[in-house]
């Protein structure tokens, strides 16, 4: 199997209340709409580089169960490889009851389930039947052993890593740095992982410096809204990408669409900077925040302007 994209990491069924704000401790409020979707950060970035046109595959465990079922189809619907997602009877497929208030702001529980039964040799398997892939994505949505464990297997077939160090932590071990190429978190995860404010792109541009310090190639954060700062080992020198305004509807999985679609520029537009590939992959995460839902509201190639591909 040759692969454009490889991505290790999490499904869920996403279970979206849209509220008008979201709920305090101990209280209970209406809800004005439900909605069930495919979601889950690893299989949102899987989806999303698919759309665009990479040849994907994702590494995973589902529940022997109809959301499990459903999830390898929706794979299979977006043209992903899914000869690599395994089914246990031992956990349920991973569910994400997510809140969205009016401003398009969510919280999210997670409950892994079967994803917290991934492991290294699931991921081994996997690189043992693939002959070629150029970039390799993971998350922290699944067990962290097994996270590492697949950066370090990608780093031996010189591929391309992004680690998306999603959902925060603030304990990461140093190991994840030495085997990520590009590391890619979003404010809040930045703030746990550095204990420094990221407020706005000043505050961002010295997190990121922090970051680069504990040993990866590269840091992006995103800023939702402000776009993106990037800093790399060559130039040291923090960049600012900005985005253009858009009115957010629901900004669920746009972190994840961002990661996705950089991903399929990393390897099918090697030749352009990591400037431009991070405004386009801006641009489409823009996308998808004016409009409902996660993977609902990620664009196919064919929606998008052809100036995003060329
Ligand atoms: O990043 C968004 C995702 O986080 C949702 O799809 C939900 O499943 C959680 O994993
Ligand atoms: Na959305």
């Amino acid at each position: 199997m040759e692969l454009d994209v490889l991505v290790v990491g999490s499904c869920n069924t996403d279970l979206i209340s849209y509220v008008p704000r979201l709920p305090k401790p101990g209280e209970t409020i209406h809800g004005h709409k439900f909605s069930v979707g495919f979601g889950g950060k690893g299989a949102n970035q899987c989806v999303m580089a698919a759309r665009l046109g990479a040849k994907v595959a994702m590494v995973a465990k589902v529940g022997e169960d109809s959301f499990g079922r459903d999830t390898i189809q929706n794979f299979s619907e977006n043209n992903i490889k899914t000869e690599f997602v395994g089914i246990t009877n031992a956990a349920a497929t991973g569910v994400a009851p997510i809140a969205v208030n009016t401003e398009g702001q969510n919280s999210i529980i997670v409950v892994g389930g079967a994803n917290e039964l991934l492991a290294s040799e699931d991921v081994d398997a996997a690189f043992g039947k693939i002959k070629s892939v150029k970039v390799v994505v993971c998350q922290l949505e699944v067990k962290p052993a097994t996270t590492l464990s697949a950066l370090k297997t990608a780093k031996q077939h010189r591929c391309i890593t992004i680690f998306n160090p999603a959902p925060a932590v603030s304990d990461l071990s140093p190991e994840f740095y030495k085997y990520t190429d590009i590391f890619c978190p979003n404010e809040t995860e930045t703030e746990l992982l550095t204990g420094l404010p990221v407020t706005d792109v000043d505050e961002a541009k010295k997190a990121a410096l922090v970051l680069l310090e504990r040993g990866c190639q590269k840091v992006i954060i995103t800023l939702g809204k402000d776009g993106a700062v990037l800093v790399t080992t060559e130039t040291k020198t923090p960049e600012h990408i900005p985005v253009d305004p858009v009115t957010p509807v629901d900004t669920t999985g746009a972190g994840d669409s961002f990661v996705g679609s950089l991903a399929f520029y990393l390897a099918k537009f090697p030749h352009l900077t990591l400037t431009e590939l991070i405004r386009r992959s801006n641009n489409i995460a823009a996308v998808s925040v004016q409009s409902n839902g996660t993977q609902l509201s990620y664009p196919w190639q064919k929606d998008l302007p052809n100036d995003l591909f060329i």
